[in-house]
């Protein structure tokens, strides 16, 4: 093991999906695990496989699919959970069971109703049970932010004798400051040794998931768990962008220490990250926000055009997010368009290159200029694979401001076109009523997002929604990408639609 390693876990698809919110479905999370991989991160933790059959399969078809990155799925210090992960990771080449059990008094007294001493019986069974599936076993103190440090290192020494290779000292509920968390770690460091590596997962709820999580490998922690943007349960966890260029660009802090990760593939994980959850960095966010490499005072646009270091600590080019450049038009050809798919790091097949270039010329009839951003947004789009039950033909609507809204469109649906036409309070209203209508299925709308893609009048409209057909639980997510912000709306429930119909043959 290379003590100057910092070895960095992914749990975007894991905790990262317990943001409000934030559920994928299994298409969106293959394609962000292939991302996670470009990426660079050494374990991916692809989900939680005994919360549900969805789950479980989701895990199960990264775990075919990624090539060496390591594949570890959550499981409480139980058995039919340590089996059921064992279970859905074993395709993969390089796995993990990561189990856990709460180790702080108000969680054993209130939550489990366990003694200490059943709770280290039960963690050593777990970490027994996983090692008979796999050899590397992590196991987490949940809440070991506020565990006694005694009881701590008691658990610890146990399960460690029982084979874990990884200790996960969870600040849960986000309440440490950094040099308390500081201490936890050079505690547990110290004591442990070699004998295993000591990881921290810092939730964000006082806005310290970052300092915490790099004051811990000051301290002598060697794998940190995160996520992209941010992502996670309430506050979300610590922003693996952020905990990666911290150690980079302050390599004279953290001298000699590094991570693997491919800083150019940033940017573009953050954005499918974004463009698949519907949830956006706030623009000031920290790497990946909008306005992170923005300069507005004449000062500093002064200072950087005579020297960029006067006010820029990164470059745009080491995340990836080049300046949102100009890049294609009307008569730029396939190999020119193959070029740039490449360098903004996407790996598609001919045939998607193809469906990809033929979205392009027809955006390209529409819009003058085309950036990075849209060609992303349009790529995105593209790979994620909805079935196509349902296709639009056409939409036309009129918005009225004193009276009704309608909407009339024509929709594609086993090789036979049905049109119908509605009238509702507001276009979208009037939309989604009669897709309805045409499906047959009643959608609730939970959520409804818009933002442009990139710059101008005629930008491109995402609009992200949340659905819930029926009883279904959690919403469907969909996703529409137009120059037209109704029929963006229009192709956005559509897709959820699909996804569902999908589910549920
Ligand atoms: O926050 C936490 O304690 C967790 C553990 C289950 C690792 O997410
Ligand atoms: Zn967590």
């Amino acid at each position: 093991m290379d003590k100057n390693k910092i070895i960095i876990f992914d749990t975007t698809l894991r905790d990262g999906e317990q943001s409000p919110g934030a559920s994928m479905n299994t298409e969106e999370k293959i394609q962000i695990a292939l991302q996670l991989e470009r990426l660079g991160v050494d374990v991916m933790e692809a989900g939680f496989a005994a919360a549900s059959p969805g789950d479980f399969d989701a895990i199960n078809q990264i775990a075919k699919q990624v090539e060496s990155i390591k594949v570890a799925s959550l499981s409480r210090a139980l058995e039919r959970d340590i089996k059921a992960a064992a279970d859905a990771i074993a395709p993969a080449k390089n796995r993990r069971i990561h189990t856990f059990i709460a180790t702080s008094p108000i969680h054993m007294e209130h939550k489990l109703k366990m003694k200490p001493d059943e709770v280290i019986k039960r963690a050593v069974e777990a970490v027994q049970y996983a090692k008979s599936f796999v050899d590397d076993v992590e196991f987490s103190c949940e809440d070991a932010g506020r565990s006694d440090i005694s009881f701590l290192k008691e658990i610890c020494d146990a399960v460690v004798n029982a084979g874990a290779k990884t200790l996960n000292l969870p600040d849960t509920v986000g309440f440490r400051l950094p040099y308390e968390i500081a201490d936890m770690v050079r505690i547990m460091s110290e004591y442990i040794g070699d004998r295993a590596i000591i990881s921290v997962h810092n939730h964000n709820d006082l806005g310290l998931a970052v300092a915490n999580t790099l004051a811990s490998i000051k301290a002598g922690a060697r794998q940190v768990e995160c996520t992209i943007n941010g992502l996670g349960e309430r506050a979300g966890n610590a922003a693996l962008e952020e905990i990666v260029m911290a150690i980079k660009t302050r390599s004279d802090e953290f001298s000699g220490l590094y991570t693997d990760i491919v800083t150019k593939e940033i940017y573009a994980t953050s954005r499918l990250v974004a463009s698949i959850t519907g949830i956006e960095p706030q623009p000031n966010k920290a790497i990946v926000g909008k306005n992170a490499f923005a300069h507005e005072s004449g000062i500093h646009q002064d200072g950087v055009l005579k020297c960029a270091q006067t006010y820029e600590i990164i470059k745009a080019e080491d995340i990836g997010a080049e300046k949102n450049a100009l890049v294609l038009g009307k008569h730029s050809g396939r190999h020119a368009f193959k070029d740039k798919l490449v360098n903004l790091g996407f790996d598609l097949n001919d045939e998607e290159v193809n469906e990809a270039f033929s979205k392009f010329k027809l955006l390209c009839d529409k819009k003058k200029e085309i950036f990075d951003d849209d060609i992303r947004a349009l790529v995105s789009d593209e790979i994620i694979k909805i079935p196509e039950i349902y296709t639009i033909e056409t939409l036309s609507t009129s918005s009225c401001n004193s009276g009704h809204s309608s909407a009339a469109i024509s929709i594609k649906f086993n090789g036979e076109i049905i049109s119908d036409a509605a009238l509702g309070n507001g276009t979208a209203d009037a939309i989604f009523k009669v897709i309805d209508r045409i499906s047959k299925v009643a959608g609730e709308l939970k959520d409804y997002k818009v933002s442009a893609v990139s710059q101008g009048k005629d930008a491109l409209a995402k609009v992200t929604v949340k659905v819930a057909f029926g009883s279904s639980e959690p919403p469907f997510i969909g996703h529409g990408l137009d120059i037209d912000t109704m029929m963006a709306s229009a192709k956005a429930y559509v897709s959820a639609l699909n996804s569902y119909l999908s589910m549920k043959k």
